[in-house]
């Protein structure tokens, strides 16, 4: 049995989360959950975001399953992911968007992961105000950084047996840093004479995603640059109901769906918990145990493609527990 720190966080997090646990249990996932409470409802009982015992679990078992969390907004609050992130190294964002046949979208057959870089360029917010009508924002490119991400993309494509990975960047402008992510990935690149490698330029990439995103196996890049791409890719295959990702470190590893604790639907129990329960699918793989997630992924593109039990989202009446029954139902 596989420990796991479970976050069930704010809005419908609490629900999703038991929905997935639910399904793990019926595959015969071989995983034992520590359950913690955090987010806003937490602060408000008592008064932290994610109390200490939840970040010792994480610490001991080093294994985050992780609902979405509510920034509360105007309290001085620092995003919790970028916390996680930066606390634990999270330092590789890793984001699978792949075309589902039975969800209906302008685009075909994509099939693209994002590598996001995920500790440091402009995203991680240091800026300063040297006067009144000046702001600098420091753009940090460091060679250990991108060096290790870049080299998970190519680890990752021999793996999975992915044909390309491409490097997306702005070195034509930005010379010094991001041109030497670009060189880094062109001397990691060598190394890989088994994987096809190329780089683009950001721009021209965010065009060529939705004129022909099948072109694309594996993208590489800084933060910025992936936090904007990845929500593009999420769009091609319907949106971020449907994104799972995870965030890898040397030691710790923290799985959860990309969008956020939707208020505007939580209580009503028609949550779709499938982010989510794609982002466990990559727990179990990244746990050496893929038969159950494949077992999970067939039921759920099953009960897709049948179409009749569906959450409104993607066009359904049903709610998330008759959705999670069926996904139960078509578990082999
Ligand atoms: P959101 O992703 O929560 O919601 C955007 C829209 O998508 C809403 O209409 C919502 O109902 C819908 N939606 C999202 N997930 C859905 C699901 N699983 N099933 C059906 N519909 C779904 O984004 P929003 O409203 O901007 O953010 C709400 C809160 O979530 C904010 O406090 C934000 O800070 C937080 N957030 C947390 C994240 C995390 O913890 N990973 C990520 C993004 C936002």
């Amino acid at each position: 049995m596989q420990k796991i720190t479970v976050f069930k966080g704010d809005g419908i997090g609490p629900e999703i989360t038991d929905c997935v646990l639910k399904i793990l249990d019926a595959a015969g996932a071989e995983l034992e959950y520590d359950i913690h409470n955090v987010g806003e409802a937490e602060y408000n009982a008592h008064g932290a975001l994610i109390p200490q015992a939840a970040f010792d679990s994480f610490e001991q078992t080093k294994v985050l399953l992780k609902s979405p969390i509510t920034t509360p907004i105007g309290k001085g609050f620092r995003s919790l992911n970028v916390t996680l992130r930066e606390k634990y190294d999270l330092y590789a964002n890793i984001r699978p968007a792949k075309s589902n046949p039975a969800v209906k979208t302008p685009f075909e057959n994509v099939d693209i992961v994002t590598f996001r870089e995920n500790t440091e360029d402009l995203y991680v917010g240091k800026e300063e105000k040297p006067d009144e009508n000046t702001v600098i924002a420091y753009k940090i490119i460091t060679r250990k950084a991108s060096t290790r991400i870049i080299e998970d993309a190519f680890e990752y494509a021999r793996k999975n047996h992915r044909k390309k990975v491409t490097c997306v960047h702005k070195a034509n402008i930005l010379k010094q840093s991001d041109g030497l992510f670009l060189d880094l990935f062109r001397q990691i690149a060598a190394g890989y004479p088994d994987i096809e490698s190329d780089d683009k330029i950001v721009d021209n990439v965010a065009m060529q995603l939705v004129m022909r995103p099948q072109q694309f196996d594996i993208l590489v890049m800084p933060n910025l640059y992936g936090d904007i791409i990845s929500d593009l890719t999420s769009g091609l295959i319907g949106g971020l109901g449907l994104l799972p990702s995870c965030n890898l470190g040397a030691e710790y590893s923290m799985f959860e769906a990309v969008h956020g604790s939707a208020p505007d639907i939580a209580g009503k129990g028609i949550a779709n918990p499938t982010a989510l329960l794609w982002s466990a699918c990559m727990m179990l793989e990244h746990l050496d145990q893929e038969e159950v997630a494949a077992r999970i992924r067939a039921a759920v593109d099953q009960v897709l493609a049948e179409g009749t039990v569906r959450t409104p989202d993607l066009g359904g009446s049903s709610t998330s527990a008759q959705y999670t029954q069926a996904i139960i139902d078509h578990l082999h």
